[in-house]
């Protein structure tokens, strides 16, 4: 049986996807970037507020290759082979000071 009761969710200014798949990368360094990222995002003060990002964990990006992948949204930047060090500056420099970091971009969402 369903619930009836309507979600709620806090704001949030951005959503990064992780991809933990192994097409893209055949160790899953994806589950160790999605792991990190948690306290990157604690460090930085990004967990709560109006500056608030969202994390999630997925099998598939629809990439399946140069992984680890991830996703930043609402801007719709897509990074690849992300190592420890991408994710230190994704952080940093895109989530908490607003500037893509634009040598690691593969794929932007095309606006309409
Ligand atoms: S397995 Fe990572 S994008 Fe498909």
């Amino acid at each position: 049986m369903q619930s009836s009761r309507v979600p709620e969710m806090e704001p949030y200014a951005r959503h990064v996807l992780v991809c933990s798949g192994s097409f893209c990368n055949e160790n899953r360094a994806g589950r160790v970037i999605y792991a990190r990222l948690a306290s990157l995002l604690q460090r930085e003060g990004l967990l709560f507020g109006p500056t608030r990002v969202k994390r999630s964990e997925a099998p598939c990006l629809g990439v399946c290759v140069g992984g680890p992948i991830v996703a930043v949204y609402p801007e719709g930047v897509w990074y690849a082979g992300v190592t420890l060090e991408l994710l230190e500056r994704i952080v940093c420099e895109h989530l908490k000071a607003g500037r893509v970091v634009e040598d690691a971009v593969f794929h932007r969402m095309t606006a309409e």
